[in-house]
């Protein structure tokens, strides 16, 4: 078993989508259980770190986790932040990203968000509505400059599974990442994930023989061990 860490050591995890409002009601999102992000936090603090858990708009009905949330709530080690747009989540970043040691950007970022905020709640029409969306910034990398020196930032890749590798490698240079964990779009919304982590130094990790998946939180606990690697600990020489 591994050394602990020291104290002072801090994760910042993101988990679940963002939601862009049109007017004081409505919104466009993505979808996102927020269920590995989840998983992340609870593995990492079982790992010793000082886990913040960043979490977006997730449905509430799902039963195992509301445990996990009363679970990380009751933790003296754990903080759960709340977030809804992107906005709130680049605040978040900004806020937090220089205290973080260890940052996990598992959250779905939604892509577009209408370009401007309708006020009070739009009246419906029969005629329809055309909506000006405007891109959103990628978070991961327009908050570089907010890093905490020395701090290791891993990203998540969800993409199909022709062009995995290839995007998930183009995305862990651009978002300048220690790594990325890549799996394919399949696994959305899923309970179990077939996840590859591509490292910087270009060495590529899986938690299960290639075709076959795991459960998130086998995943987690997987993954939370190889984050950890390389993170200065208390006895180590
Ligand atoms: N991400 C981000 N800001 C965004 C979109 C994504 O920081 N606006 C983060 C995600 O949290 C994830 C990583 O970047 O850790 C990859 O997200 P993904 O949606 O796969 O990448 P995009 O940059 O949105 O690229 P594309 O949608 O073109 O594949």
């Amino acid at each position: 078993m591994a050394a602990p860490l020291p104290d002072r050591m801090r994760a910042l995890v993101t988990a679940g989508p963002t939601e862009e409002p049109i007017d004081a009601v409505r919104f466009v999102g993505n979808r996102s259980s927020g269920r590995m992000g989840i998983a992340l936090a609870e593995a990492l603090l079982a790992q010793g770190f000082h886990t913040v858990l960043a979490l977006g708009p997730v449905r509430s009905e799902q039963p195992e986790l509301l445990q996990s949330m009363q679970a990380l709530r009751a933790h003296p080690r754990a903080t759960v932040l709340r977030f809804r747009s992107s906005h709130d989540l680049e605040a978040l970043l900004r806020r937090e990203l220089p205290m973080a040691d260890l940052v996990v950007m598992a959250a779905a970022v939604a892509d577009y968000r209408p370009a401007a905020v309708l006020e009070g709640k739009l009246k419906r029409s029969g005629s329809g509505l055309t909506l000006e969306l405007e891109g959103v910034p990628d978070l991961l990398a327009s908050t570089r400059g907010e890093r905490k020196p020395g701090a290791r930032v891993f990203g998540f890749a969800l993409e199909p599974r022709d062009r995995l590798e290839r995007s998930a490698l183009d995305k862990l240079e651009r978002k300048d990442l220690a790594g990325i964990v890549a799996n394919p779009l399949e696994t959305m919304d899923a309970p179990d994930i077939e996840g590859t982590l591509f490292l910087r130094d270009g060495s590529v990790h899986s938690a299960a023989p290639a075709g076959q998946r795991v459960s998130k939180e086998r995943f987690a606990a997987w993954l939370a061990d190889r984050l950890a690697e390389g993170l200065p600990r208390i006895g180590a020489t």
